[in-house]
């Protein structure tokens, strides 16, 4: 079972393109082997789901010929032409093996009858997913955040001998151009540490899977590896030993995968080891590792988010939204050309609303990747819809203003700085669940992610649409429907939860449901500051952390006031009466009652809209998506009466409209 992709008919792949593609003659010509097998799966892929014809009542598509072919002249890296001469003739072009895959894919999604000719390329060079799987369950699960069932790829200490899962999830990644994919939990536990050692004859059968899709394979390394499974006392990067020590085991990753990635760390960072144990600078322990990986081409990706997980709720000098950019924006420059700073998009911690990471807007000279989170860990736990490409639009569409106000937007500055390794990353929300991602619309966000990294000026309603139409053959009106059971609820989620980016209210631990003060007395950072008079956090220069003075001028200043600071980011930057007007016109606690009831309302909204068109979804699909809204709406409830009478409580401010708050 495990084995099998799993009904087609509920996945992209196998979505109405492919049901199209299954009537087209595949010629290719001129690629390699590996492009044949991947057509060749494919076309195994709809026989053996051939079923789904009849049920979707696919019209057996118009026939023609698909052909696939490798030009000798240069175009540009991963890029692709589409050439259409005559109807029912689809000619795919690319002159590496990654632009034929891209262009492959480009087709299958759409199916050959509805592409259009022209050339395609990506707009980053960084497409990467990170699986936070582990290879021995631990107290974070087999996957880290994970929300779909176990991982995939690992199963008691060991990775499975089977890969055919592996596989489809990585045609699945390919199909929307993901390029790279790091295979184990950035928090490198003592058993993956030797995925690079004792290991690495698995690793290199994952790369192989992964290479056959033109996807790079990359490993989550342990900072300290030289010395817990090296013969070294110390992992201070600059002692001999340790650099002879990675640059061996780099010759032998390297020897064994000669086209293998790089590595992935998580230094200094929630208790992992890292330089500064050894009074060092991360522009040290990168750069050490980037020359023991640079003769072999190489890369480092090197995690910012680094902040002092051990402070006193009583220091308030400490903010840990300032702290990515504190430890890194002084280093800007100074990192070796093959490492490459990955950046979670918002100081905190992938909530469901925060300001951009200054660090972002800091890192000139740098190589940067943006990460993002699909997993949705603050976001629903993929239990409730919630469709992130709105989230992310709207930390990418940031006016960073370097200059002057206004843009460039964040999106646009990815790798204008330094070419080429520049994009995104995220983190993956896929686990051995049959429908891959627990919430079968949870899916909506993995293939967003990959397109957004390709080209990130997409909408979130073109993603919500395209997504649909690869995925259920569905009429219009249908397709509609769900695309607006999509768009908004990120909104929605937002509405019921923590209010205003003030963010973390959510359950210690667990991060899933409310806690309103859960963390408010914690060593994380992580507070809102509530008390009878107001809530929110001071990052003003003028009277608060200074966090705000770490942007840009121009765009400082669109948050340094109250006058300026948008209703959406207040609470993240600043801390007010609970009296105080919004630009809305509604005082912030009539906010707080409002959108708590208005979010509840807006889940009970989706369902009714659920129910008008969940007939028009496969039965094993809606049975799900049925189980979760119950959930979702239970869940919002919760959040609505313990946020509304918290708030109440603190402020004795009763709710103009006399709804019932819970005393
Ligand atoms: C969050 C998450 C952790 C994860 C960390 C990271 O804090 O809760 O599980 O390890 O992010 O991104 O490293």
């Amino acid at each position: 079972m495990a084995s099998l992709f799993p009904a087609s008919d509920r996945c992209w792949l196998g979505g109405p393109g492919s049901v199209e593609l299954a009537h087209w003659q595949l010629e290719v010509d001129g690629a390699d082997d590996g492009l044949v097998t991947i057509a060749r799966d494919h076309a195994l892929l709809v026989r053996r789901h051939g079923g789904a014809e009849a049920g979707y009542g696919a019209d057996g598509g118009a026939s023609g010929m698909l052909r696939v072919e490798q030009v000798a002249e240069n175009g540009p890296p991963e890029g692709f032409e589409i050439l259409t001469p005559e109807p029912g003739r689809v000619v795919v072009r690319a002159a590496d093996r990654r632009g034929l895959v891209a262009g492959f894919f480009h087709v299958w999604n759409r199916g050959p009858g509805a592409v259009s000719a022209g050339r395609h390329r990506p707009a980053t060079a960084i497409r990467m997913l990170n699986d936070w799987d582990n290879m021995v369950v631990d107290a974070m699960g087999s996957v880290e955040r994970g929300y779909a069932g176990p991982s995939i790829l690992f199963s008691g200490g060991e990775m499975v001998d089977d890969l055919s899962r592996f596989r489809d999830y990585a045609r699945l990644l390919a199909s929307v151009g993901i390029n790279a994919l790091c295979l184990n939990n950035v928090n490198v536990n003592d058993v993956e540490t030797t995925l690079v050692t004792d290991r690495l004859d698995d690793v290199a059968r994952a790369a192989a899977v992964l290479r056959e899709y033109g996807i790079a394979c990359y490993v989550a390394v342990n900072y300290a590896a030289p010395l817990t499974v090296g013969d070294v006392d110390t992992a201070d990067p600059l002692d001999d030993g340790v650099r002879a020590w990675w640059r061996a085991t780099a010759e032998r990753v390297w020897g064994r995968i000669g086209d293998f990635g790089g590595f992935v760390v998580k230094a200094d960072s929630e208790n992992r080891p890292g330089p500064f144990r050894y009074d060092r600078t991360h522009v040290d322990g990168a750069n050490m590792l980037a020359e023991a990986v640079a003769p072999h081409g190489g890369t480092v990706f090197w995690r910012c988010f680094v902040y002092d997980n051990h402070q006193d709720w009583r220091d308030r000098s400490t903010d840990r939204a300032r702290a990515a950019a504190d430890h890194f924006a002084p280093f800007d420059g100074q990192f070796a050309d093959n490492v490459v700073l990955q950046v979670k998009f918002g100081p905190i911690d992938f909530q469901t609303r925060e300001g951009v990471s200054p660090l972002l807007t800091r890192l000139r000279a740098t190589h940067v990747a943006i990460e993002l989170q699909i997993t949705q860990e603050y976001t629903g736990q993929q239990k409730h819809v919630c469709y992130l490409p709105e989230l992310w639009r709207d930390a990418l569409d940031t006016e960073i203003g370097w200059e002057t106000d206004g843009g460039p937007r964040l999106y646009e500055t990815v790798g204008v700085h330094t070419g080429r390794h520049n994009g995104f990353v995220a983190v993956s929300n896929v686990g051995a669940d049959p429908n891959w991602t627990g919430h079968p619309f949870a899916q909506a966000n993995l293939y967003a992610f990959g397109r957004l990294a390709w080209e990130p000026s997409l909408t979130a309603e073109e993603l919500a649409h395209e997504w649909l139409r690869a995925t259920y053959a569905v009429p219009d009106a249908a397709r509609d429907e769900l695309a607006a059971l999509l768009l908004g609820s990120w909104q929605t989620y937002e509405a019921y939860t923590a209010p205003l980016g003030v963010g973390f209210m959510v359950t210690p631990h667990t991060h899933y449901g409310p806690s309103v003060d859960g963390y408010e007395y914690t060593p994380w950072g992580t507070y809102h500051f509530a008390d009878r008079d107001g809530v929110g956090v001071d990052r003003t220069v003028a009277t608060g952390s200074g966090m705000i003075g770490l942007y840009p001028p121009a765009m400082a200043a669109r948050y340094e006031t109250l006058d300026a600071c948008p209703d959406a980011l207040l609470l993240f930057f600043h801390h007010v009466p609970y009296g105080h007007v919004l630009h809305s016109g509604s005082t912030v606690i009539q906010h707080i009652y409002d959108s708590h009831f208005a979010g509840v309302e807006q889940g009970e909204a989706m369902i009714r809209r659920w129910h008008g068109v969940r007939e028009s979804l496969p039965s094993e699909v809606s049975a799900v998506v049925d189980v979760r809204f119950a959930e979702q709406l239970r869940s919002a409830i919760e959040w609505r009466d313990q946020v509304n009478t918290y708030f109440w409580r603190k402020s004795g401010v009763p709710d103009a409209r006399g709804r019932l708050i819970h005393r």
